[in-house]
């Protein structure tokens, strides 16, 4: 039988364009610009559906949610996010905790904080405060920096049942 607990790392990148919403965690961000992608571009969701499958040996999103299968155009990322949960779940691991952070230079994210917080723990099925978000800008150096892209890293806790 493999280690009580696990960990996991998630990583997501989306180019930032004119005419598309931007979802944060399953979370509609008023804005002038969005993130471009295959499904609703949700870096947070991504990021932390990786760091899931990540801590449970899964693979990654990619090869669960292949951006070619039509099943996934357009996905509401809440449910790749919640069909990992599912996995681990069968391979015999529930979620202890997240936490994660959006790298994102305007607009300013904190208001948005406990909307996405609740958006998150529902979706995993976890106590909001085992739900952590934070916000960084990139300080106006690189790609994010300059508004062309944004960045969602996660981290996940699994323990075995
Ligand atoms: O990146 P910086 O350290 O300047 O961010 C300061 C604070 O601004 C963060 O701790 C976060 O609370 C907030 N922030 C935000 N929305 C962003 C970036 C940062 O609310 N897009
Ligand atoms: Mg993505």
């Amino acid at each position: 039988m493999g280690p009580q607990y696990r960990t996991g790392l998630g990583w997501d990148v989306h180019r930032i364009v004119s005419g598309r919403p931007m979802i944060l965690g399953g979370v509609h961000v008023e804005c002038d610009f969005g993130l471009e992608g295959h499904s609703d571009a949700d870096i947070v969701a991504h990021a932390i559906t990786d760091a899931i499958l990540g801590a449970a040996c899964l693979g990654d999103i990619g090869m669960h949610f292949p951006d070619t299968d039509a099943q996934w155009k357009g996905a509401d990322s809440l449910k790749l996010l919640a069909h990992a949960v599912l996995l681990a779940r069968e391979a015999g691991y529930d979620v202890v905790n997240i936490d994660t952070t959006v790298i994102l230079e305007r607009p300013k994210l904190k208001d948005y904080r406990l909307r996405i917080r609740e958006s998150l723990a529902a979706c995993i099925g976890i106590a909001l405060d085992c739900v952590s978000v934070k916000f960084k800008t990139a300080e106006r150096v690189g790609p994010v920096g300059e508004g062309r892209s944004a960045e969602a890293q996660a981290i996940a806790l699994l323990i075995r049942r």
